[in-house]
């Protein structure tokens, strides 16, 4: 990596290899996103990867839930959000609960050796941490806090990314706790004291003077989500490109209402009016809104879609991923 900044991984669509090679081509590092994605796909998006850079880039994969449910606290929200599913010509999702092609994508990643492979949503076990290193990839874990980042390095990680509050998308948090979020410099300050492992700092980066600020707190590189997300070779939905600078949505926030996991996205009606009923059940609230959701995307309707967003999405840029690494570039110049 020439340049201390890395495109964030971003499932649903938004990370797409155009978007992570032209981010590697730019001297930065460009991260796929193997969630939601069955093992084949992720093999194509690497294959297609490495034909448009032959720079090192990174795949995360989403480690598998264990979280047990109540299947009438599942039937209750189903009831409560089934006429908003009407509404775009979609039934609720079952709720189910899947492993994310778990298997299957360690031993492609094990064969495909890519640069970086990074968890979220937990630590691996330390043998397939282990197997990955010894088939020539660095590990990187997501961690929200100390105890998170301690775990990740006794099992063998080699980066850590830590994730502060202020970040779009899920809380990466090893279970779905409702508790221990921090802000991003807190959380880097923190663990650079304990811990001696190369720490990649995300949440709410939006430019170069955010970037230069983590760095200075201990971070070998920013990771930013949000900012890539209006650059053309994002494959996020035009209705979500355009929330983003749409002034009726005015604030972020948590929520379960979409997945059952905490995630950050911009508010909106759906967000607003189903969030203190949201079960504790990812992936099972996943799978009942998921139809909603992308019929909702594809219909242009931003109140029923998860608009995921970090809270610097104000300062969200619709430019080019090469000219928004120039931009960055230049402005951690001119700090
Ligand atoms: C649309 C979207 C999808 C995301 N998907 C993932 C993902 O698949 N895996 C992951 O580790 N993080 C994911 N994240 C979180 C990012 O890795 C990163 O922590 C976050 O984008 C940083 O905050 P920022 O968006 O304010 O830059 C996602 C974020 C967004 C905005």
């Amino acid at each position: 990596m020439e340049y201390p900044i890395i495109q964030a991984p971003m499932a649903g669509g938004a990370s797409t290899p155009m978007l992570a090679a032209t981010v590697c081509n730019a001297g930065g590092i460009g991260f796929l996103a193997a969630g939601y994605k069955t093992s084949d796909e992720m093999r194509s998006e690497i294959e297609e990867t490495q034909r448009l850079t032959d720079r090192p880039f990174g795949v995360n994969v989403f480690v598998p839930s264990k979280e047990v449910v109540d299947e009438a606290i599942l039937s209750a929200y189903r009831e409560k959000i089934q006429k908003e599913a009407e509404s775009v010509g979609v039934s609720v999702g079952q709720a189910i609960i899947d492993d994310d092609d778990w298997g299957s994508k360690i031993t492609t990643l094990k064969e495909l050796s890519v640069a970086i492979v990074s968890f979220t949503f937990g630590c691996p076990e330390s043998r397939i941490i282990k197997e990955l290193q010894d088939a020539g990839s660095l590990v990187a874990i997501s961690v929200t806090n100390l105890d998170e980042a301690r775990i990740a390095v006794t099992a063998g990680a080699d980066i850590l990314c830590a994730q502060g509050i202020e970040a779009g998308g899920h809380r990466a948090s090893f279970e779905n706790q409702t508790e221990g979020d921090q802000g991003l410099l807190e959380l880097v300050g923190m663990i650079k004291k304990e811990l001696n492992v190369p720490m990649i700092a995300a949440g709410g980066l939006m430019d170069g003077k955010d970037i230069t600020a983590v760095l200075a707190a201990g971070a070998v590189a920013a990771q930013l989500g949000t900012a890539f997300l209006r650059c053309p070779e994002s494959g996020a939905s035009p209705a979500h490109k355009a929330a983003l600078y749409d002034p009726r949505f005015t604030k972020t926030a948590i929520t379960r209402a979409f997945s059952g996991r905490r995630a950050r996205g911009l508010v909106n009606r759906f967000l607003a009016e189903y969030d203190k009923d949201a079960p504790r059940a990812y992936p099972y609230v996943h799978h009942m809104t998921k139809q909603m959701r992308k019929v909702a995307g594809q219909k242009e309707q931003p109140e029923l879609m998860a608009l995921w967003a970090g809270q610097g999405y104000r300062r969200s840029r619709e430019l080019p991923a090469s000219q928004l690494m120039g931009k960055l570039l230049e402005e951690m110049r001119s700090e």
